[in-house]
């Protein structure tokens, strides 16, 4: 049995994706053109967002944000504790320094009691400024985003949504972008919804700064706004305006997810029934199975995730360290998680849970 089983679902939608790939050679449009501008729209579309910028990672949907913002050396970033270690490596990457947010024991999401502490304690520290929150939607479910975009606004703080693993996950029926300013994806294969390589993405309903963040991805070529400051009229890759990176998503990519978004809202109904279903077998044999914060609804991605690794040990926490992280870090431990794993095989997970919990 596979722990996510990427063969299953290619199986189910070969015909489309292989056409879809053929599109992408027949035109020799590798790189950005009518296929990513098409996934972008369904994409926004699926994501009830303004814009949708694709580029090359998730990683690189967090970071050109940051950069976007000019978040650099003296400013601290919050993020939790327990998460991927891309949530935080961008903060070193821009220059500026994570400062370590405690979760909660029950769903694993940031903590907005630990974050708003650790917000206090920089400022009374007065070394460094504190300027962005990166919350994430760890193993699929949305973090507290009413609690956490409110000590965003208090304190003037940018919140950025990591989308890298819930990327499709609700709270009250409304997307974690009703709450942030960015929500970011990662395309990469075996997130929910994943690409055959690496892939992101950035939403945004603001308009300058999806302007800004489309200059970024393209080695800060000029935005319609630097255009007509500039009177410029020529190709705006062009003209560079700012220090940028290449983070674009490739064409194959954005045809391969165009496919796979289709399937996508069905595959997460699906998600959720096999979750129901190892929370009934489970629920009474396991310590915990997980819960979903209040009117939370979860993507059910599925990942044993380490955080805390040594080279991070020099960046501040909140006051008083990250008790719950520390503690639940070992105890950890995910299920195989797909949308196509069979009623057969959730009965053996759920069978072999039991049997080493007694
Ligand atoms: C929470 C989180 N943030 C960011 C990322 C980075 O995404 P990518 O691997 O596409 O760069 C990942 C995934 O790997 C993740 O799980």
């Amino acid at each position: 049995m596979n722990f996510i089983d990427l063969a299953a679902q290619r199986d189910q939608i070969r015909p489309q994706i292989e056409a879809a790939m053929a599109r992408v050679l027949n035109t020799c449009g590798f790189i950005m053109g009518p296929e990513v501008t098409n996934f972008e729209k369904s994409l926004a579309t699926f994501a009830g967002a303004k814009h949708a910028l694709a580029c090359a990672n998730g990683t690189d949907a967090l970071l050109i944000p940051l950069r976007a913002w000019n978040i650099g050396p003296g400013d601290a970033v919050f993020v939790p504790s327990f998460t991927f270690v891309a949530s935080a490596e961008v903060a070193p990457l821009v220059g500026a320094s994570p400062v370590f947010v405690d979760v909660l024991p029950d769903t694993y999401n940031m903590d907005p009691a630990s974050l708003e502490a650790a917000i206090l304690d920089v400022k009374k520290q007065g070394k460094l400024k504190p300027r962005a929150i990166i919350a994430v939607d760890l193993f699929g479910q949305p973090a507290d985003y009413p609690a956490i975009s409110a000590i965003a606004k208090k304190h003037g703080l940018k919140l950025i949504a990591d989308q890298a693993q819930g990327f499709g996950c609700t709270l009250n029926g409304k997307q974690p972008l009703d709450w942030a300013d960015v929500a970011t994806a990662s395309f990469f294969p075996a997130k929910p919804l994943g690409c055959y390589g690496d892939g992101g993405a950035i939403l945004t309903n603001d308009d300058s700064l999806a302007g800004l963040i489309d200059s970024i991805r393209i080695h800060g070529k000029a935005s319609i706004e630097d255009m007509a400051a500039k009177k410029y009229d020529n190709d705006p890759r062009y003209l560079n305006m700012r220090i940028g990176v290449n983070s674009r998503l490739d064409a194959l990519q954005a045809a391969i997810l165009s496919e796979k978004l289709k399937i996508y809202p069905d595959e997460l109904t699906k998600r959720d029934a096999i979750a129901q279903r190892y929370n009934a077998g489970l629920g009474p044999h396991v310590r915990r199975v997980p819960t979903v914060i209040a009117g939370g609804f979860s993507n059910w991605a599925q990942y044993t995730i380490e955080s805390e690794q040594d080279v991070y040990s020099v960046y501040p926490t909140a006051p008083g360290g990250l008790p719950v992280t520390e503690d639940i870090r070992n105890r950890v431990m995910s299920l195989p998680m797909h949308p196509y794993l069979s009623e057969a095989d959730q009965a053996l997970v759920i069978d072999a849970v039991r049997s080493f919990n007694g």
